[in-house]
């Protein structure tokens, strides 16, 4: 009988006992390719030699020293790193452990900026429907994520949301993706004018939804609609790009796609890669002299907060990123996945429709493709698409699939930056004998 508080009572989780590259290996030795970097995380895989070898170092010549005694030198280099990235050298970062703690650190960011500036009634933050900021109590106040709330009751602080931008199921019929992207960015300034812009201190969006919808970018225009939104009605802009940030997409930040810059943005995950728990908020200079010049800075903090060898494994995955071009290959290596995605899957039946940006995709499963109506609950497909995949030695994040809520069941993706064609062509494989067993068995 094993003491673990495990994440779901009654489930059997298999040992990892050993990963290298694309795989990671069990108590019996089987391998698992994983094409998802568990949740967006691994993106330099398993095992990185560089990384490991610099994080080594690290830990043996100092681990850790509390940053409210001490800075360290990779918290200093990481952050310059992350501020010229940001295209805002005077911008600041502030790391932490995890996605939660980087979303709750903005959302405090902006409380305070609002504060300091006088308007104590700016509190209220505004997100969307099937959404996901994390799971604290106010980043999941922030999520639009129904089940995740549900359980919740009436914990949770009751803050407005408005719909996705998911073209796949709100365009209009005769409506073009830029005026379906306006129209639903609009959605935001009506719901300002409802709650009245001195009660809401920000937005937070992820530029393209990870897990909640399955991979799904926003229309053209969208954001830089939200943008002049925000600055009109002086509303803070928050990037989540936990998952993401951090070249998943095809560029360092995934914003730079949009055409517009947040005034908080946030990284996890592929941060460091899985090699460290490592999160990271970023201010830009304005959110940072606001709150520099008050009484009382910035009222925060966690013992990990600039944790050194955290950074020093987030500073080595950015210069492996940097040093081996590994923005082309996600490029590169995203066309070829969305084209062997489509050739397989995409005149199957149940196959919604395949999505995303760089080495993040997503397949959304329904039961009938006409009307995108998702599976009944009791087919329970997400569940079984769990199973099917470790069945076959594949790691990717089922999620989704829910009657009342109107969502597919949908496979993210997120494979690690250094897949090669052998990686696409073996997922290809696994996935049309799960779909087969799912479907047909
Ligand atoms: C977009 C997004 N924001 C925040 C989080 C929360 O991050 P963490 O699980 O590291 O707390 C996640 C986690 O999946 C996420 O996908």
């Amino acid at each position: 009988m094993s003491s673990v508080f495990y994440r779901t009572a009654k489930k059997h989780y298999p040992l990892a006992v050993r990963a290298e590259g694309m795989y990671i290996y069990d108590q019996d030795n089987k391998p698992y390719l994983d094409m998802s970097g568990g949740a967006a995380v691994s993106c330099l895989g398993h095992q990185h030699e560089k990384v490991v070898t610099v994080l080594c170092g690290q830990i043996k010549q100092m681990s850790f020293a509390h940053t409210a005694f001490f800075s360290n030198q990779p918290q200093e280099e990481l952050a310059e790193r992350l501020a010229e990235k940001f295209s805002q050298d005077d911008a600041k970062v502030y790391f932490t452990s995890g996605g939660s703690e980087a979303n709750e650190t903005a959302i405090k960011m902006a409380w305070q900026y609002w504060r300091t500036k006088g308007l104590i009634s700016k509190q209220k933050i505004i997100s969307r429907v099937h959404s996901y900021h994390g799971n604290t109590l106010a980043t999941l106040s922030a999520s639009g994520n129904l089940p995740r709330r549900r359980v919740m009751g009436d914990l949770l602080l009751e803050w407005p949301r408005i719909d996705p931008c998911y073209a796949y199921r709100y365009q209009a019929n005769k409506e073009s993706l830029q005026e379906y992207g306006l129209r639903s960015a609009n959605l935001l300034e009506s719901m300002i004018l409802q709650e009245g812009a001195e009660n809401i201190a920000a937005f937070i969006a992820e530029p393209v939804v990870g897990a909640s919808l399955g991979v799904v970018p926003a229309a053209p225009g969208y954001f830089t609609r939200i943008r002049q939104i925000c600055d009109q009605y002086d509303i803070l802009l928050i990037a989540d790009e936990i998952m993401c940030g951090t070249g998943r997409t095809g560029t360092f930040f995934a914003h730079q796609q949009e055409g517009f810059v947040p005034d908080i943005v946030t990284l996890a995950k592929g941060l460091a890669g899985g090699y460290q728990p490592l999160a990271a908020t970023i201010a830009s200079s304005q959110v940072h002299q606001v709150l520099q010049d008050s009484n009382t800075g910035f009222s925060h903090g966690h013992t990990y907060v600039g944790h050194a060898s955290a950074c020093a494994a987030g500073l080595a995955v950015l210069n492996v990123i940097d040093e081996e071009r590994l923005l082309e290959k996600v490029m590169q290596q995203g066309d070829n996945l969305q084209l062997a995605l489509q050739k397989n899957f995409g005149h199957m039946d149940y196959i919604g429709d395949i999505r995303g940006r760089g080495l993040f995709r997503g397949i959304e499963i329904v039961a009938d493709k006409a009307s995108k109506k998702p599976f009944a609950d009791e087919r329970k497909i997400t569940a079984n698409l769990h199973k099917l995949t470790m069945k076959h030695g594949l790691i990717c994040y089922p999620g989704g699939g829910s009657e009342i809520d109107g969502l597919g069941s949908h496979i993210l993706l997120a494979p690690p930056f250094i897949i090669e064609d052998q990686h696409i062509e073996l997922l290809i494989k696994k996935l049309t004998a799960i779909f087969t067993e799912l479907f047909d068995g």
